[in-house]
């Protein structure tokens, strides 16, 4: 059985997963820095990547253990690396790491966009997918619509113009007082309050796939000041419900103009409740399959980039070893 190491370092995650060539996971570790960043308000980049040092070798050690492999000598394909985007200094630490494993075990570097990592992780749940496929890829960095006519073929269709979705959760979050991550908690609060509560925007309902939710968010906090009366789970409700709407409207009007055979979330925020309810029911009324991953393939993980890794590696081959970090490469 050949297995491809993936290597995830490109936010507070840090990661390590074995992947074979039909995409099954045979080992797959995550560990988070979550609770150092909580009482920032947001990923500190120095304690992330000081992080990723502490933690990537053991990572490591733990996911090829968890294979079966030997550590010193795992006999492994490849090293898939995300080298971007991201923290350029977390980035850095994964990159340096898998560089240092191709050398000593001989083996190829592939490195991975960290985006299109993303874009593989509900194949790893459905190896089954159904092509063409419209990717809803939404986290704390990225809001995209993609198209994809198979693994690894996608054109972007359209992206957020300001803030992310996730980076708008987190935003409200903070004026409301709640804690780091804000979208999980902001999802609880939303369950019981009421999303017609505050009037708020619904943005860029006009032509296009982009998407900007810069407004929403200061729209959100002057209702919330104008109406006091208004309750917490009411201004949650009320700011989820506008948020998802605008997401579901693009993807809806993605799915009209192009003839696809699937619908996929991926990334953190695709882990929202009202979000995977409401893509259920387009799917459902377009006769299509929706794939919601679960939750540990929404967020950022490994196995998503040995995934890539497999395709760039049969496709290209190897990267070179000079390759760099690219903090803000983009998906195209
Ligand atoms: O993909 P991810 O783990 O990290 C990257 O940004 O790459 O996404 C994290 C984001 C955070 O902004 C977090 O608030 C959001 O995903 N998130 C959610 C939920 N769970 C996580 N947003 C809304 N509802 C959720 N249940
Ligand atoms: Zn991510």
């Amino acid at each position: 059985m050949r297995l491809i190491l993936g290597i995830e370092t490109s936010c507070d995650e840090t990661a390590a997963a074995l992947v074979d060539e039909d995409l099954r996971i045979v080992s797959s570790v995550v560990e988070s820095s979550i609770d150092l960043h909580r009482s920032f308000g947001g990923v500190v980049p120095e304690l992330a990547g000081r992080a990723h040092v502490a933690t990537l070798g053991p990572v490591v050690e733990r996911a090829l253990t968890g294979a079966g492999l030997e550590v010193r000598n795992p006999q492994v394909a490849a090293v898939a690396v995300t080298s971007g985007p991201g923290l350029v200094g977390s980035l850095l630490v994964g990159l340096s790491a898998a560089k240092a494993y191709s050398l000593v075990w001989g083996v190829p570097l592939v490195a991975v966009n960290h985006l299109e990592g993303h874009l593989f992780a509900p194949l790893l749940e459905r190896p089954d997918l159904a092509w063409p496929l419209l990717t809803l890829l939404v986290s704390g960095g990225h809001s995209i619509i993609v198209l994809q006519s198979g693994p690894g073929d996608f054109r972007v269709l359209g992206e957020t113009i300001d803030d992310a979705a996730g980076e708008a959760y987190d935003k409200v979050a903070r004026y409301l007082g709640l804690g780091y991550p804000g979208g999980p908690e902001i999802d609880r609060l939303a369950a019981s309050g009421d999303a017609h509560a505050l009037t708020l925007p619904v943005s860029m309902t006009g032509e296009g796939y982009d998407f900007s939710f810069s407004g929403l968010k200061s729209a959100v906090v002057r209702a919330a000041d104008a109406h006091r009366e208004v309750g917490l789970a009411d201004v949650a409700a009320s700011f989820q419900g506008a948020l998802v709407e605008q997401l579901v409207r693009k993807l809806r009007a993605a799915v009209e103009a192009h003839p696809v055979a699937g619908v996929a979330l991926a990334g953190g925020v695709a882990a929202n409740s009202a979000l995977r309810a409401r893509v259920a029911g387009l799917a459902e009324e377009f006769a299509i399959p929706a794939y919601l991953p679960s939750l540990a393939m929404c967020t950022d993980n490994a196995a998503m980039i040995a995934a890539a890794g497999w395709h760039h590696l049969a496709r290209e081959g190897g990267s070179d070893l000079s390759i760099s970090a690219d903090p803000n490469w983009a998906l195209a």
